[in-house]
Order: structure tokens, then sequence, then C-alpha cells
């Protein structure tokens, strides 16, 4: 049968971009950026950028376009042994989709609420308690009550997905992207033309761009840079290799990557400036200091921003808008966690594209209700935690081994620059196997290190255990075991 493709360049751009721009956009970047050092964050954001945000899209395109398979499909082609690699990648997609969506259907709720403020003037005791129940003993291992009322927005912010990955690359995904991508630039815009002439905004924006020089020599900078630079870009685990897999055989790459990494980082900075124009008025309006009011995550957008609405002029126009940008970066984003298994599945079980979505997306619909209880707050952030700070990041350096030092790298160069409008040098080599390997080990390291020292979020023992290092040695002995049984039917 004939591989699906795009039907058009702008289109895989726009998909590849909304699948990039997502909920770490809007509620991390602004954050990390002020954290660390401010306008001066942009020094080493834009170096790893260039040195591993931008080598590391370009390889992803050009494996995916090369190989015309998901990632189990292509790294098993690449070397037998690596198949593994592929499974465990589209697992953490798998286990993403999951929770990722829950913020989804978090932010339709509050889309509604948005347009009477219905949060009330207590949004922290209103997202912990009316909202979400949360009880004093819930934790990751003591879920508690299903939250029924969670259970529309859930379902609706699936079916979405459901749609995409349904109706397939051309008829799904595409059709989406071309249709939130523009809207989700353009509401954006429209709040910070709003945002910006409120008092104080601008002095919000100052404290996000004004640059602290001294933390450019701190190496915990360069390290969260390098991070958010992994994380926004969706590289490393399946995805966007799964979506460049259904690229034309004439496409480019070079240029693709380019554009897509500059639109998704200039879209973080639209976001700074939008995020940080409003918690700038707010505490001008509350007589507070911009440090008592900014936070990032989840606090951000259902306690803090909430707040920043009520004080809004016409706050049922700005609050609704706010949070369908937040709905339609993750619908974006989430269409293309959910395809990057849907393809991996897909390429080796031979289903066919209705029967491998429905299945996927009924079965991610079950789990993802262990989210939307009382404790599932708590479980999302310990599960996200060990996903992104070791799974995703251990899978980025492997894949980076295995392409970079175990494979010539020199043909998926060729290779790339042989379609492509311009062509990339030897700095592109260099960054795939030395800067982003020996960055990416420094991170590991040191998130592992944290992690033994400390359980993350004080949560217990046996969650950290069981929760943590234990899904993600379930994740790796799965994998393992896929591995191993295509190797038998390799030889049979
Ligand atoms: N890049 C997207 C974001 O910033 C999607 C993503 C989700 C990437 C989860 C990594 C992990 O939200």
């Amino acid at each position: 049968m004939k591989r699906e493709q795009w039907g058009s360049r702008t289109g895989f751009i726009l998909a590849a971009v909304g699948s990039a721009v997502g909920l770490g956009n809007i509620w991390r970047f602004p954050y990390m950026a002020y954290e660390n050092g401010g306008g001066a964050f942009f020094i080493p954001y834009l170096f790893a950028m260039l040195t591993a945000g931008i080598p590391f899209m370009i390889l992803e395109f050009t494996l995916g376009k090369k190989y015309r398979a998901g990632a189990p499909t292509t790294l098993r082609t690449l070397n037998a042994r690596f198949e593994w690699l592929g499974w465990f990648q589209v697992m953490i997609a798998a286990i993403i989709a999951c929770y990722y969506v829950v913020v989804i259907a978090w932010a339709i709720s509050y889309a509604y609420f948005a347009f009477t403020q219905a949060w009330g003037a207590d949004t922290n005791a209103f997202f912990f308690g009316d909202f979400l129940n949360l009880a004093d003993d819930s934790s990751p291992s003591n879920l508690g009550k299903l939250q029924w009322h969670l259970l529309l927005p859930l379902l609706l912010a699936w079916s979405a997905t459901y749609f995409a990955t349904f109706r397939g690359v051309k008829g799904g995904i595409e059709k989406v992207n071309k249709i939130l991508m523009p809207l989700l630039f353009m509401m954006v815009l429209l709040l910070i033309a709003r945002i910006v002439f409120l008092p104080g905004a601008l002095n919000g924006i100052n404290w996000l761009l004004e640059p602290d020089f001294s933390k450019i020599w701190d190496l915990k900078v360069w390290s969260a840079a390098y991070g958010q630079i992994f994380f926004t870009l969706s590289v490393g685990f399946a995805i966007m290799l799964s979506y460049a897999s259904y690229l034309p055989e004439k496409s480019d790459i070079n240029n693709n990557a380019f554009m897509t990494v500059l639109m998704n980082c200039g879209f973080s900075m639209l976001a700074g400036v939008m995020i940080f124009g409003a918690l700038g008025y707010m505490a001008n309006v509350q007589d507070k200091a911009l440090t008592e009011v900014v936070s990032s995550g989840v606090g951000l957008a259902f306690v803090t921003l909430p707040t920043a609405i009520n004080l809004l002029p016409a706050p049922g126009v700005m609050g609704p808008l706010f949070f369908f940008a937040l709905i339609f970066a993750g619908v974006s984003s989430h269409i293309s966690i959910a395809e990057a298994v849907t393809t991996g599945l897909m390429d080796k079980l031979g289903w066919s594209r209705p029967k491998t979505a429905t299945i996927f997306c009924g079965l991610g619909l079950v789990v993802s209700l262990l989210f939307i209880t009382q404790g599932g707050l708590l479980l999302l952030d310990l599960v996200d935690y060990f996903i992104n700070n070791m799974a995703l990041l251990a899978a980025c350096l492997l894949e980076l081994v295995l392409v970079g030092w175990l494979c010539r790298l020199q043909d998926f160069r060729e290779y790339a620059n042989r379609a492509s409008e311009f062509a990339v040098g030897n700095w592109w080599t260099i960054c795939i196997k030395f800067v982003s390997v020996a960055i990416l080990v420094v991170i590991l390291f040191n998130n592992i290190m944290t992690a033994f020292k400390e359980n993350y979020g004080g949560y217990g023992d046996h969650e950290v255990l069981y929760l943590g290092w234990g899904m993600l040695a379930v994740m790796l002995v799965i994998a393992i075991i896929i591995n191993l049984s295509s190797k038998k039917e390799a030889r049979l």
C-alpha cells in the first residue's frame, strides 16, 4: 500500500510547528527565561537552539523521510539491536499522551469558566479544592474518587486527537493544524496588543527581558537552556520522525527544520511577552512586587492567570481567548504525540489507520481516567517528572549515540543536503556527535543525581520507587521483549 503523504509543504511545517508549540511554550519558557538571567538567557538559549535544536530537527526529519517509517522500524533498519529504543520512545509518547490530554481537559473547563470568571476571587482554593477536589490524604498512590465533571472535557480533548489521527495525515492532522496554528498566533498577538497598553505591563516585560549577565557563567543556566530546547521541539521521542516519514520524495529537509525551530522559538518569545505583560499588570493593580506574583506550570495557568484575568478589562473576552490559546497549543501537540504511537504501531503490526487510532485512543482514554481522580494532579506531576527528566533525555541521548557513533553520520548529511534548498556543513556533524551528546550526558547525570538525593516533590519512598523508577523499568523491559520477539520473527 502506498504511504500517505502531506498535501503541501505548508501543511507539513504547520503540523511540525503545531507539535513543537505546546503548553511548554506558554507556561514553561517565560518562567525559565525569567529565572535564568532574563534577557541574558537568550544567549544560552539561542546557542542551544543552533547547536542542538536545529541539528536534531534536521536529523529527525532526515531519518523519517529516508526510512519512511515510525521510530521502531526506522531504528531497527539502522541497527536490529536498537529496535527497543524505538519502542521505548513510543511508550514515552503513549504515557505523555495520557496525561497531557488531562491538562487540555482542564483548559477546556477553564475556557468555559472564563466567560463568567466562575473561579471567583480565590483562584487557588477554587482550582485545588472545588475543581480538582484534592483531599488532604490524596497522593499518587491514593487517588480517591473519579471526578465525573472532568469526564466531558476529557472526552472532548481525546475526540479532537481521535478525529485527526483517524482521518490521517492529509485529511486530519494537516487540516486541523492549518486551522489551529494561524488562529493560535493571531489570538496571542491579539492578547499582547491589549495587554501591553495596561499599566504596569511594560514593567513586567522589562523584568523578563532585563539581562542579568552574571548568570551566563552559571552551568545551571546552560543546562536549563538545553533542557528547554529539547523539551520544546518534541525531538528525540518518535514524534518529528513520524511526521517526516510522510514527506513526499522531493521535499526539502534543512530549510523546513530551520523554519519549524524558528517559528517555535519565536512563539515562545511572544508567549513570554504575553505572560509577563499580564503579570506586570497584575502586580501593579495589587501593589505587589513582580517576584511575588510570578509562577510557572499548572499554578501559572490555573491559579495566577485566572486572578490576572479577574483584574483585566473585558475579562469575559480576554479570559476565554487565553484559555482557547492554551487549548489550541495543547491539542496540536497532543495530536502529534498520539500520531507517534499510531505510526509506530501501524508500521510494525500492519494494522489499518482507523483500527490503530481507535484502539490507541480508546485505551488512552481509559488510562487517562487515572489522572482525573482526586489525586490525579499528584500522579501527573510525579509521572511527568520521571518521563521528562529521565526517560525523554535518555532516549534523546541514545538516539544521538546510535546515529552519530554507530552509523555513518556522513551518509545522513549527504541525504539531507541532496534534497534541501541549502546544505549544512561540518558544524552539523560536530553538533550531533559531540556538542549535543556531551550536554545531554551532563544534564542527565545531574538529573539522576538530584533524583537520588531527595524524593522529588516530597512524595513517599514507595511512590517514587514504583511509580517513578518502576515505571521506567517496566517500559524498558517491554521494549526489550518486543525487540527480542522481532529478532525471533526475523530468524524464522
Ligand atoms: N513541545 C510540546 C510542548 O512544549 C510538546 C511536548 C510535550 C514535548 C511533552 C515534550 C513533552 O508542550
